[in-house]
């Protein structure tokens, strides 16, 4: 059986300075955080705010387990829209994977399905990998409404006609209600979820050639990482705050050797 590799994303957000960041890749990297003689050591993405990537990259050239990616894309390749960053600049910074759609660009820059589809294929033409977002709010789970919630993020999001570009794919279930709270879903829900992910993207016409990546994200921590990837269909995680300590990252990167 073919060792699937284990994808770990580092959302940073809008967190640490420059020098701040050189440090924490100095002792993320001390050395390899996983045992000596692993078959399968997972890829990790470190996702830096906008103005580090440049410097960040150059730090993680020649590391076969690390590469850089970023936190968002406009819509756009060029032009006058002061403060944006196209997928176009992100793919000349060398960056390979690109977040789109996560929840607090939904909330707080009202980023709808609509745009997020849009900034799905011009990170597809560019050759960058999108790491769609997608999970429930609390009321929505309450109301038991978590399936047709992922099935409409996915179904709008996916919803682009350009059948040559599209490459690649990672999905990211990030409830909202578990980001930064501390609190997860069960392992079985997790499972559930992916599974139907899964299942709505490989009936998705565009989609049916790629293998998709799934990841779980939200309250990540060294102490749950190991129970959340050895569920049934979780390809990886993204990881916000325990992301910014190198020894909580470390930590869960080497649980993901299995
Ligand atoms: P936390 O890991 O801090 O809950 O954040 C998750 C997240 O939003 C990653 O994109």
């Amino acid at each position: 059986m073919q060792l699937v590799r284990k994808l770990i994303v580092g959302n940073w957000k809008m967190n640490g300075t420059l020098p701040e960041a050189q440090s924490l890749i100095r002792q993320i990297t001390a050395d390899k955080p996983w045992p000596k003689n692993t078959d399968n050591p997972p890829l990790v993405v470190l996702c830096p705010s906008h103005p580090m990537i440049h410097p960040v990259a150059m730090m993680l050239d020649g590391y076969d387990w690390l590469t850089i990616g970023a936190q968002d894309c406009y819509t756009q390749d060029i032009g006058a829209f002061t403060g944006d960053v196209s997928a176009m600049i992100l793919q000349s910074l060398g960056v390979k994977y690109c977040i789109v759609g996560h929840s607090e660009r939904r909330r707080l820059h009202n980023e709808t399905n609509q745009v997020i589809a849009q900034k799905i294929l011009c990170c597809q033409k560019r050759q960058i990998t999108p790491i769609l977002c997608i999970g429930e709010t609390i009321d929505e789970r309450n109301k038991g409404a978590t399936s047709a919630v992922l099935e409409q993020q996915l179904q709008e999001s996916l919803n682009f006609e350009v059948t040559n570009v599209v490459s690649s794919l990672v999905v990211a279930y990030e409830p909202v209600w578990a980001i930064g709270t501390g609190k997860i879903p069960s392992k079985q829900e997790i499972i559930f979820a992916h599974q139907h992910i899964r299942k709505i993207i490989m009936q998705h016409h565009l989609y049916r050639r790629i293998t998709p990546v799934i990841l779980y994200g939200g309250s990540v921590k060294p102490d749950n990482a190991a129970e959340i990837v050895c569920g049934d269909g979780v390809d990886g995680l993204l990881v916000g705050g325990a992301s910014l300590k190198a020894s909580d990252f470390r930590n869960i990167i080497a649980a993901c050797i299995q």
